[in-house]
């Protein structure tokens, strides 16, 4: 008898014909994704907070200061007021301290312009003080559920050694390349667990120095 599928399933199977890649990605995060604060409610303001933090900075170094950043600063609207002082204050030890400032700026821009609602499109998002391509897409693809890419040092060095031609990862031409074919795999159900994917698997499997941990990778099949 053919078997009756739900929504799920058939949006799992459509997956898994159109892009493999994506497929074992995800069942693979479904499985060992990382518990961090940010991922707790994903709103827009929490995932912009936790990624400016995490620009320059380990995660189990950041999770301490997002807790008591959002603690003092729950909102946009907080943010927009809190004196400079207090603001720096807040981030010190984090360093990098242009990151504090430039959240301050974007957080006056969206109380005085947009009633401090945070933009949904990754191009809106840009314009924000302080937000580069990275940040945005992962922005809008985890808090806003948009089908863009997250492309960084990680996704550099995971394509590179999947479809690697020995080509210089820092030359901006082959990085051009790259963002471009991760943009086609980004899957339109769960653009943000997807980028989430390529993080925690640069972070915990592929890693960036010495060996990667190729047993436990699930595109080991395909690289
Ligand atoms: N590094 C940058 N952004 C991250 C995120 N959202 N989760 C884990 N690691 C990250």
């Amino acid at each position: 008898m053919q078997k009756v599928f739900g929504q799920s399933e058939r949006e799992s199977v459509n997956l898994k014909k159109k892009n493999k890649l994506a497929a074992a990605l995800l069942e693979w995060y479904a499985a060992n994704k990382r518990e961090l604060p940010w991922r707790q409610a994903p709103s827009p303001y929490h995932v912009w907070i936790s990624e400016i933090m995490l620009q320059q900075t380990r995660v189990e170094a950041v999770k301490e200061y997002y807790r008591r950043f959002l603690k003092r600063l729950p909102d946009i609207k907080s943010l927009s007021e809190v004196d400079e002082d207090e603001l720096l204050k807040l981030w010190q030890g984090l360093g990098y301290y242009n990151r504090a400032r430039n959240l301050k700026k974007a957080a006056v821009i969206l109380a005085e312009e947009c009633d401090s609602v945070f933009p949904e499109e990754f191009e809106e998002i840009m314009k924000l003080p302080g937000i580069g391509a990275y940040t945005a897409g992962a922005i809008a693809s985890i808090a806003f559920g948009k089908c863009v890419p997250a492309v960084d040092g990680n996704v550099y060095r995971i394509y590179t050694r999947l479809y690697g031609d020995g080509e210089d990862i820092g030359k901006a031409s082959h990085q051009k390349r790259i963002r471009e074919e991760i943009t086609k795999l980004v899957p339109e159900e769960c653009p943000g667990d997807f980028n989430q994917a390529l993080m925690d698997l640069g972070a915990t499997v592929c890693l960036p120095n010495g060996e990667p941990l190729c047993a436990e990778c699930p595109l080991f099949f395909m690289c």
